[in-house]
């Protein structure tokens, strides 16, 4: 049998920060691997968070996975808002007929010290990464469920994680926090849908190459904050971070490979991993 990854063609993949950065990229591959496509976003900033996502950023993620010959369907929610995510699903479902594979990929991140953290702040990066995640997953799982009930194959979540999980790390609290969470949330939900045929796993990036634009935003805005250049906080983190050496650092790509893998049937019997693509930080 070939080793390359097998049962993605016709699946319906939906990823959450869609518009830009690393799920713009998982996006594209999905597509690019046979799969419909559907993008949640937030079409605006949030306050004293870098710049994210624009409805021209989630319309350009549609037209690269039309212009793969798929399906693509582009909804704008913020994750904090779980009517606003509701409807979103409603929508996807109706175009696409099913949702097969989730990607719970939208985050945010900031820097707060323990003693001065600003409330708004702490409430976006925690309602975000896990609640937004529990949100997804509440209109996600049921008819995945359904489709196992009626004898069909049901679905599998990947959540995004992070090899902060893996360290300590000053001025991230509230991030680090809200990862950790997503790391129980994926062993929760393996447990209670290892029953129906449910994958759910987790990968936790390292620091990733950033970029401008629809470019990975996370170390773009935070350096930014750092006054520091993108590029220079990239490489003063993987140096920092990583396993020593120019060969660990971390690009989208990276992720988005483990992101397909973990969708695919070569992934069959996977369920409950956390999984670090993080240039050995999370062994250090
Ligand atoms: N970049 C890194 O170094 C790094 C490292 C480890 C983990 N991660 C994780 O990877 C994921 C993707 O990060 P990225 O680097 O592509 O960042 P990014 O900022 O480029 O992309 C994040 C996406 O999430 C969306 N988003 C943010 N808040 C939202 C909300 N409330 N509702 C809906 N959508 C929202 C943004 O609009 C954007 O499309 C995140 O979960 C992040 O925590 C990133």
């Amino acid at each position: 049998m070939s080793s390359e990854l097998r049962g993605l063609a016709g699946k319906r993949v939906l990823i959450t920060g869609g518009g830009k950065g690393q799920g713009a990229n998982h996006a594209r591959a999905f597509a690019a691997a046979g799969c419909d496509v559907a993008v949640l976003d937030i079409d605006h900033d949030i306050n004293n968070i870098y710049p994210l996502s624009t409805a021209a950023m989630i319309a350009e993620t549609v037209k690269e996975i039309e212009s793969c010959g798929r399906q693509a369907v582009g909804v704008v929610a913020d994750l904090r808002d779980e009517l606003a995510v509701k409807k979103a699903i409603d929508e996807v479902i109706g175009r696409l007929g099913q949702i097969d594979i989730v990607v719970n990929n939208a985050g945010v991140a900031a820097l707060d010290t323990i003693h001065d953290m600003r409330s708004d702040v702490m409430n976006a990066v925690i309602d975000t990464n896990l609640k937004g995640a529990m949100h997804v997953a509440k209109y996600t799982v049921g008819p995945m469920i359904g489709r196992y009930l009626n004898g069909e194959e049901s679905g599998k979540i990947i959540n995004i994680a992070s090899a902060v999980v893996g360290s300590g790390h000053a001025m991230l609290s509230h991030y680090v926090a809200a990862k950790h969470g997503v790391v129980g949330l994926t062993s929760a939900w393996a447990m209670e849908l290892s029953e129906f045929n449910i994958n759910v796993n987790a990968v936790c990036p390292g620091t990733i190459e950033p970029g401008a634009g629809r470019g990975s935003g996370m170390v773009q805005g935070l350096s930014a904050v750092m006054d520091m250049p993108p590029m220079e906080a990239f490489e003063t983190f993987s140096a920092q971070g990583n396993m020593p050496g120019s060969k660990w650092r971390c690009t989208v790509q990276d992720i988005t490979d483990m992101v397909l893998f973990l969708a695919s049937d070569n992934a069959r019997v996977i369920t409950g991993a956390i999984i670090p693509v993080d240039g050995g930080q999370m062994a250090k």
